[in-house]
């Protein structure tokens, strides 16, 4: 059940926190994280994004999304005319997997065991927020919040499923952007990111 209407969401939101941290079944790497970082914006938020996993700058900071990726995301929501606090933000998965390289901590990406595990926490975390869309940014946001590994090209700029009446709607990460090698190429990937977030919004209104 998404929903538990016993109690105030932002209190219920609290509790997950707490009962995340208080996990002693929690996947092996995590003790390598600095910290998890649970998902941030108000309850009842219109758009609920979700991102993969914290980086680098979001462990050491306790926040989601504050880091390269994060700006990118900040610049094409006011792009689109969205404004951030108009959304929560969280990710699949809670916590940084990286793998420790010298001096430079390498992002690993989660596997299907890693969002499996998260999972429940996610979707009570939809359900508590309530919003009118669910954004998954990217494939591992997808399979989390669908359950299926869903080909994000072929998806993008659509609603892919409900999760008890919140839809679905899928589109790039961010990140995704970050790697493109070519400015051309950049700014065409991120007016299409612009474009699907300004879809997403006016789903809505
Ligand atoms: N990438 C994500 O998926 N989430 C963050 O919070 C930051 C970067």
């Amino acid at each position: 059940d998404l929903l538990d209407t016993s109690k105030d969401p932002a209190l219920a939101l609290a509790d997950l926190r707490q009962e995340l941290l208080g996990r002693n079944d929690l996947p092996d790497w995590t003790t390598r994280a600095t910290q998890p970082v649970f998902g941030e914006g108000a309850v009842g938020a219109p758009l609920l994004f979700v991102g993969e996993q914290p980086g680098d700058e979001e462990d050491i900071q306790g926040r989601p999304f504050v880091g390269p990726a994060g700006r990118l995301f900040n610049r094409a929501m006011e792009a689109a005319g969205l404004p951030r606090d108009a959304a929560y933000v969280t990710n699949a998965v809670k916590h940084f997997k990286f793998t420790p390289t010298g001096k430079r901590r390498l992002h690993q990406s989660p596997d299907a065991g890693d969002i499996t595990y998260y999972r429940p926490f996610l979707l009570r975390e939809v359900g508590l927020v309530a919003p009118k869309l669910v954004v998954a940014l990217g494939a591992s946001a997808l399979q989390a919040l669908t359950g299926k590994k869903l080909p994000v090209m072929k998806t993008r700029g659509t609603t892919v499923t409900a999760l008890e009446g919140h839809p679905v709607f899928a589109t790039v990460h961010p990140s995704y952007l970050l790697r493109i090698p070519d400015q051309e190429g950049q700014a065409r990937e991120f007016s299409r990111f612009v474009e699907d977030l300004k879809a997403a919004g006016q789903q809505t209104a």
